[in-house]
C-alpha cells in the first residue's frame, strides 16, 4: 500500500491520543474489558508523528507495539487513563480520544479473590469519569476529536455525542460489522463537525488515520482564525 504523508502539517503541535481498551478490576485476579485492539489509536499516533506532531499516547493494555518517536504512557483502568490525560493536557494543542474507555467500574473491589458459591453473583457498578467530556469542558480546551463506536443509528448517536460533549469533531464507526472496526486492520469512518459530515470509505487503519488527520488539520486551522 502506497501512503503519501502530507509534509509536516502538525509541525510544532502537541497531540495527546488515548487508545486501546481499559480494564476494570472485579477482584485481584479478574477484570472486565472490551474488544478494542488499540490499532486505530496507534495508527493515528504514528501518522501524527510522521506529520510532524509531538505525540503523547496514553494507552490501555494492548498487544501491539508502540510507534517510534512518541511518548507512551501505559495505563490499565479508566481512572488511571483519566489521571494520566489530566496530568498532561494543559500543554496540548489537540486531544484525540480513541480509547474504548469502560463506562463503569465496580463500586467496591474485593481485596481477596471472589470464591465460587451456589446461587447468583450480583455486582454493583458506578460511573467512570468521561475523559473526553472533561477535556472539552476545560476553561482553555485543546481542539477535541472524539470517536463514537455504534452498532446502529451511527450518525445520529455520533452527532448527539458531538453536541453533548461539546467537541470540535467526532469520528463515528459502525462496530456491528465484523470485518471493520474493533480488532480489524481496516475501518471506515463518518467524520462529523458542527457544519459538515464527511465519509471516509473503508481502508487500512493507517491510510484512514492520514485522511482523518488531514480533515482534522483543516478544521483546526479554520478554528485558529
Ligand atoms: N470516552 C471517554 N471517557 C469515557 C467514555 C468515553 O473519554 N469514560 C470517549 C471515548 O474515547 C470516545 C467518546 O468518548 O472518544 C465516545 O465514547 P462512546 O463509548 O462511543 O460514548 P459514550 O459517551 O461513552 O456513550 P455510550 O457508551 O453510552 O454510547
Ligand atoms: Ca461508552
Amino acid at each position: 500500500e502506497q501512503i503519501n504523508h502530507p509534509p509536516s502539517l502538525f509541525a510544532g503541535k502537541k497531540i495527546l491520543i488515548t487508545a486501546g481498551p481499559t480494564r476494570e478490576a472485579l477482584d485481584p485476579v479478574r477484570y472486565i474489558s472490551n474488544h478494542s485492539s488499540g490499532k486505530m489509536g496507534y495508527a493515528i499516533a504514528e501518522a501524527a508523528q510522521k506529520m510532524g506532531a509531538e505525540v503523547t499516547l496514553v494507552s490501555g493494555p494492548v498487544s501491539i507495539s508502540p510507534p517510534a518517536n512518541i511518548e507512551l504512557i501505559s495505563v490499565i483502568s479508566a481512572q488511571e487513563m483519566h489521571d494520566a490525560v489530566m496530568a498532561h493536557i494543559q500543554t496540548q494543542d489537540i486531544f484525540i480520544g480513541c480509547a474504548a474507555v469502560a463506562d463503569f467500574r465496580l463500586t467496591d473491589i474485593p481485596t481477596h479473590k471472589v470464591k465460587k458459591k451456589a446461587g447468583l453473583l450480583t455486582l454493583s457498578f458506578e460511573q467512570n469519569p468521561d475523559i473526553l467530556k472533561t477535556v472539552a469542558a476545560l476553561s482553555n480546551p485543546p481542539f477535541t476529536l472524539g470517536f463514537a463506536a455504534e452498532t446502529h443509528d451511527v450518525e445520529a448517536y455520533a452527532k448527539g455525542k458531538l453536541e453533548r460533549k461539546k467537541l470540535n469533531m467526532i469520528a463515528a464507526n459502525d462496530v456491528s460489522s465484523s470485518d471493520l472496526g474493533f480488532n480489524s486492520d481496516r475501518n471506515a469512518l463518518t467524520v462529523i463537525t458542527k457544519n459538515n459530515t464527511i465519509s471516509l470509505p473503508a481502508a487500512s487503519k493507517y491510510a484512514l488515520a492520514i485522511e482523518l488527520l488531514k480533515l482534522l488539520n483543516n478544521e483546526y486551522s479554520a478554528n485558529q482564525n
